[in-house]
Formats: C-alpha cells, structure tokens, sequence
C-alpha cells in the first residue's frame, strides 16, 4: 500500500487563496487592513530568510506589513519600548518577534511584552492559558500545532475518538497539539498522548496511534514498524543532515523515514513541503483574525 500524501504546499495555497479574499472583502467593507509587523534583531541568515518569506507572504495578501530590522546591539529596553509602540499602533494587529534573539535579551520578557490581543504567534502567557481552557476562549492558536491541525482536518482524518500520539514535548509543537486535539471540536475529540525522552515504551505507544505526531527533531527516530497500518502521521520533523552537491542547499529529513512510511501509513506529510509551508499560511491567518477581533471592537 502507499499512502496518500498530505501536501502542505497544496493546503497552503487554498488557505492563502481563501485570506487574500478575505482580505478584499475587509478591506471593501470595513476600510481596515491587517496590519503586522516583524521585528528581527541581527542578522542570523536562517532568520533573515524566514523573515523574508513572511513578509512577501503579507504583501501578497494585501497585508500592511512593516519589516523592523534592529541591529543585534540594540538593548532589550530599547527593544520593549519599540514593542510598546506598535501595541499602542492601532493599524498594527499583529506582533512577530522572530526567534532566537541574541542572548543579552531575555527571550521571555520580549515575548511577555508583546499585547496579547496582538500575539499572532500564539506564545504569550495569555494564549497559552485561553487555549488550554479551549472554546470561544481562543484567539490565537500556536501556527506549527494550527498548521497541523488544519492539515489533519483538510485530510479528511477521522479525529473523534481516535487515539493520538505526540512524540516531543515541546511548548511550541508537542504540549499545545496534544491539547488541541483532546479539546471538544472540529479535527478533535481525540484521545492525546505525549511521549518523550523518558518514555518507558516509545515503540508500543506509537504501534497504537491512529494518528501519530512526530516532533522530536531527531532524523528517523520513528520506525517504520512502528506505524500502525492506515494511521495518519503527520512528521513535524526538519533535520538538516547534509549539503546537496548539486545544488548547495541542504538536505532536510524528517523524523520519520518517509521512503518506508509511506507503505505502511494511510496518510502522512512529506519533509520538506508538509508541515513547513503551513506554518506562515497559519500566522497570515492568525492576523487576519486579529484584524476581524479589533473591527468587532470598535
Ligand atoms: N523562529 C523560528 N520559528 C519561529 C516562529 O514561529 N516564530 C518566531 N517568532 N520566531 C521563530
């Protein structure tokens, strides 16, 4: 047998497709347009780079997008000051501090400054409670767990009832999806299990999953024997583990040995073009909600 594939570039495009009309439609009706901003201090390439891919993603859309580059000496003061201004920028709906900052600025503090209502990353303190209390209570979901759940549900994958597993136990992938799936809801009402470094039995609670989530960051750490056959898997996975001598460009691989996988799973992602491309589509989405949340407010 040989999966389906789950193309995260296939999804993105009609989600993307789906914004840019939305945005029209705001912007006829309403006179408002998204606005957001990404605040990138230094000049790490792998940052500039997503950076880049962002903001053409937000002009594409007819997003008002202000890139703010700040050098690397810039202090952390400094740095919430310029987030105080654009929280207070009543045309600014979303915040991106891009990730990792250089290390006399403390991560935390920058990312706690950030207006919750203007966290389109979904990291704050705030967003991490309103959706592990679920519902109406949700404004921004995290983009990675977003863009895998949207990717599940687009896939027509039966989640109710079905016993999940999350490899990883990361803040920004394993912890939130595992919520997210157990919530009441679409692509949900699912049975979540985390597993991680210090579980006893990895091999037995992946062979139970009907969808498995791999979030390890560890190339192949998932064997193909352990799939159960039909499952869903869904590898969040990208190691880099060499340099093409074609192209120069790295070769990504997931966390799962995709060439095996794929004979035995019903559905999974490949890496690259799975989880990856639906990551910015789910950040474009969470400033457009945002910019509905502060129209409804008016
Ligand atoms: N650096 C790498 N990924 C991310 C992300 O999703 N958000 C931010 N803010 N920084 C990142």
């Amino acid at each position: 047998m040989t999966a389906d594939l789950i193309s995260g570039t296939e999804i993105r495009k009609t989600i993307l497709e789906e914004l840019k009309k939305e945005v029209a439609d705001m912007k006829a009706q309403h006179g408002t347009v998204p606005g957001l901003v990404t605040i990138l201090v230094g000049e790490n390439p792998a940052s500039q780079s997503y950076v880049r891919l962002k903001i053409k993603t937000a002009e594409e859309l007819g997003f008002k997008e202000i890139q703010d580059n700040q050098a690397d000496t810039i202090s952390e003061a400094d740095l919430l000051t310029l987030i105080d201004k654009y929280n207070n920028d009543p045309e600014i709906h979303g915040i991106l501090v891009q990730l990792p900052l250089p290390d006399h600025i403390d991560d935390k503090k920058v990312l706690n400054a950030i207006d919750p209502d203007k966290d389109v990353d979904g990291f704050h303190p705030v967003n991490v409670g309103r959706l592990m209390i679920g519902g109406s209570e949700v404004k921004f979901l995290p983009c990675t767990p977003a863009g895998i759940q949207e990717m599940i549900i687009r896939s027509g994958t039966e989640t109710s009832g079905a016993e999940v597993v999350v490899v990883g136990r990361s803040n920004i992938v394993g912890k939130p999806i595992a919520v997210m799936m157990a919530q009441k809801g679409e692509g949900a009402n699912a049975t979540t299990t985390i597993v991680h470094t210090r579980t006893k039995d990895l091999e037995g609670h992946c062979k139970r999953a009907d969808i498995l989530i791999v979030a390890a960051g560890v190339p192949g750490l998932v064997k193909p024997e352990w799939i159960k056959p039909g499952a869903t898997v869904i590898d969040v996975g990208v190691n880099r583990v060499g340099t093409s001598e074609k192209t120069g460009k790295a070769i990504l691989k997931g966390d799962v040995d995709f060439d095996k996988a794929k004979e035995i799973a019903g559905k999974i992602t490949p890496v690259p073009g799975g989880v990856g491309p639906m990551t910015i589509a789910m950040l474009m989405k969470n400033t457009v909600q945002s910019a509905k949340f502060a129209i409804e407010a008016k």
